[in-house]
């Protein structure tokens, strides 16, 4: 039962653009309901410590207040989860629950009112005194506990010591912020003893999951909706401080509560990408090849994480260290360093972002050490299987990624000599890095109901998965047009809702390749029944005649993704070779990056619009990490310094240059039927390694801390001309 594969992997129009250019498609901030109360935070004016009083007299006279919480009044809630899966964030206690500070913003007091300035204006009448204790939130001023140890393999240490070629260096990256545009936003209210949320989430299984356990409820009386989602990066994977307090309000008022941050209170309350501390250690044969590898990373905690008994979040740096390059002898360690600062979470290719930064970077630095050509450097380590469980990868086409993208680049043309190459009054740089990001797929399922109306045969297809911007409305409406035979516009496509059948988080570029094949699944399902009521095979029959003969008005199936039912023996994993230029005038020391060719080998792609869109904006992500983003706490009192969008600098288009992305016609059919791997997060991983390396290369300047600024570039080379 072929079908028509017309459109997987076409490019094709996005199905929601129209919504969302009109302003019809609704974010959880644009709800509005009868009676809706609104909500304000007051965050916490001390970073360690605990808050004495808290005098609510004035706040309580101010205009249209409805209703002050603080740890006085917040009242009982259940028992919360706070595993890897349901997880409150950004702290592992419930807000509200005591006097003890942890970090500064901290919330302290929710206000209620009848307006969103009604209810800021009587935050700030609120007073609060404090008893603040000396905080810390630098990583290199605290001591550092180390974690259970993954197991290594071969004698790293011995194997060191014997090589003739060895490099140890230490790559350092900030506190960075995923930064969504949509500010995190819940409206909560109460139907009866039902709870009833919009959110802005990745997971509404997991928003219910958390909620119903603070209540008390079963979960099918909670339900969430989060139809749309404007960016997230992995910021709302956990039930957020502000969607619990929502909720607490909506009931104790019997009225709708509406809470949407600030962008301040985003960067200051909603978990960062922690600061990392990173050591490699190399150890090679003079023709490159590695006998040698150590990863030693340090990365940054909460003081409350609950360490050891729970985990602290630590940013899993070595996920690639472990298993990319063939290499006999591997030690990774990891310490986490509690701060006063809110609970780290994911963001973006959390750990490959983090970790390839540091091996990519050392990676080069061995090419250079070595006089061998970088990409040849990578040639000479490449593992056709995974290096650490030595599983064969089921689609593995690094090497073509390699060779493409060399060619799209003119890679051959590079003279290794750093400050060979000039353009007027700029040094220019070109520099190269592997990306990767594992194959990730859940148990998933979508139900798919085929019906008809006057203009013929139309398909509805709901699952709760959600999508935060990335296109799987799209990618669904093409994979169910594509197996049923329907024009596109003839799909209809329901999201984020957790009554629909049950969806993993949005996360680990996991969704299309837990969605797409269940879609397919339940597409072929339909055909199988409707095609039995052909006259003969060959009959030509349109599905509105079939459900007639089959004496039905419509026809529905339910597919899933099981993720057990994935081949063992195999790895699976995403690919990609990464090319930059830049160009620095050495008087300013500013990075331009001028060009990037970017090959991937992502599987199967659904829809090629939407890929393109995800592989460009993990880059762009890159940029951002590599030259701009950090977010920067007062070491005094542990206040996020520019907490907003004009302090905390992201790339605009100015900072774009052309990037030229592709991909490998190459699915994965062990994977799943569709043999597609997720394209959200590779784009980012090999940024930041490859322009640290186009910087050394076009300035012989080696910077191996993250934001590579003008400052350091220029104390870098201020340090060489004194040489
Ligand atoms: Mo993400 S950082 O895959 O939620």
């Amino acid at each position: 039962m072929a079908t028509a594969n017309r459109r997987i992997g076409g490019p094709g129009e996005r199905v929601d653009a129209g919504l969302k250019v009109t302003g019809q498609a609704r974010y959880a901030a644009d709800v509005v309901l009868p009676n809706l109360a609104h909500a304000a935070y007051l965050g916490s004016a001390i970073a360690s410590g605990r808050v004495l009083t808290i005098d609510t007299t004035g706040a309580e006279q101010a205009g249209g207040v409805l209703l002050i919480l603080t740890h006085h009044n917040r009242g009982p809630l259940g028992d919360l989860p706070n595993g890897d899966g349901t997880a409150l964030a950004p702290d592992p206690r419930p807000p509200l629950a005591d006097a003890r500070v942890h970090y500064h913003g901290q919330f302290v007091a929710m206000v209620v009112a009848e307006s969103p300035e009604q209810a800021a204006h009587a935050a700030s009448r609120i007073e609060v005194t404090y008893e603040p204790v000396p905080c810390v939130v630098d990583i290199d001023d605290a001591e550092a506990l180390r974690l259970a140890e993954n197991p290594g393999r071969g004698d790293w240490a011995a194997a060191l010591r014997a090589a003739p070629v060895a490099l140890d260096v230490l790559y350092s990256s900030p506190v960075q912020h995923p930064c969504p545009l949509e500010p995190h936003a819940t409206v909560a209210h109460w139907v009866g003893h039902d709870l009833v949320v919009y959110d802005s989430t990745q997971w509404v299984l997991g928003d219910r999951a958390l909620l119903a356990r603070a209540f008390g409820l079963a979960d099918d009386r909670v339900q969430i909706f989060a139809p749309f989602v404007g960016g997230s990066f992995g910021s709302k994977v956990c039930t957020a401080a502000h969607t619990l307090l929502a909720a607490v309000a909506a009931r104790r008022l019997g009225r709708p509560v509406k809470s949407v941050l600030r962008r301040e209170q985003v960067l200051a309350t909603i978990g960062p990408r922690a600061a990392t501390r990173q050591r490699i250690q190399l150890a090679a044969e003079r023709d490159g090849r590695l006998v040698a590898l150590r990863h030693h990373t340090r990365s940054h905690c909460a003081v409350n994480s609950g360490f050891p008994d729970r985990d602290p979040f630590h940013e899993p740096t070595s996920s690639v260290t472990r298993m990319l390059y063939a290499c006999p002898n591997y030690e990774a360690v990891h310490d986490v360093v509690p701060l006063h600062l809110m609970k780290p979470g994911w963001m973006r290719a959390p750990g490959e972002a983090t970790g390839l930064w540091a091996l990519e970077g050392a990676m080069d630095e061995l090419a250079c050490q070595l006089g061998v050509d970088p990409l040849e450097l990578r040639l000479r380590n490449h593992s056709a299987r995974n290096a650490h469980t030595g599983k064969p990868y089921a689609g593995e086409h690094l090497r073509e990624c390699y060779e493409r993208g060399a060619e799209r680049f003119g890679w051959a043309r590079r003279d290794p000599r750093p400050r060979s190459m000039r353009e007027g009054d700029a040094f220019v740089g070109w520099g190269l890095a592997t990306a990767t990001h594992p194959g990730n797929s859940d148990d998933a399922s979508v139900r798919v109901r085929l019906d008809c109306d006057s203009r013929g045969a139309y398909a509805i297809v709901a699952t709760a998965g959600v999508d935060l911007g990335t296109g799987l409305y799209t990618a669904l409406a093409v994979v169910v047009a594509d197996a049923l035979e329907l024009p596109l516009a003839r799909v209809h496509v329901e999201l984020g809702d957790s009554r629909l059948p049950p969806a993993p988080v949005t996360g680990g570029s996991n969704l299309t390749a837990s969605l797409a094949p269940a879609a397919r699944a339940a597409c072929l399902q339909l055909r199988r029944r409707l095609l039995g009521f052909r006259r003969d095979p060959d009959e030509v029959a349109a599905w509105g005649e079939l459900l007639a003969r089959a004496g039905l008005g419509h026809i529905e199936a339910i597919g899933a993704t099981e993720s057990r039912a994935v081949p063992e023996q195999y790895a699976y994993q995403s690919f990609g070779a990464q090319f930059v230029e830049v160009r620095v005038v050495p008087e300013l020391g500013q990075v331009r990056v001028t060009r990037v060719v970017g090959v991937f080998d992502v599987g199967q792609v659904v829809n090629a619009t939407a890929t393109r869109n995800q592989l460009i904006g993990g880059i762009v992500f890159g940029l951002g990490q590599t030259l701009l983003e950090q977010l920067v706490h007062d070491p005094a009192r542990g206040v996020p310094v520019g907490a907003d969008l004009s302090g905390y600098l992201l790339p605009v288009h100015a900072d774009v240059p052309d990037i030229d992305v592709s991909w490998l016609d190459a699915p994965d059919p062990a994977f799943n039927s569709l043999g597609c791997r997720g394209a959200g997060e590779i784009g980012i991983t090999g940024v930041a390694a490859a322009i640290a390396s186009a910087v050394h290369h076009a300035t012989g300047i080696r910077v191996r801390d993250l934001p590579i600024t003008p400052e350091r570039l220029l104390a870098g080379m201020a340090g060489e001309r004194e040489k």
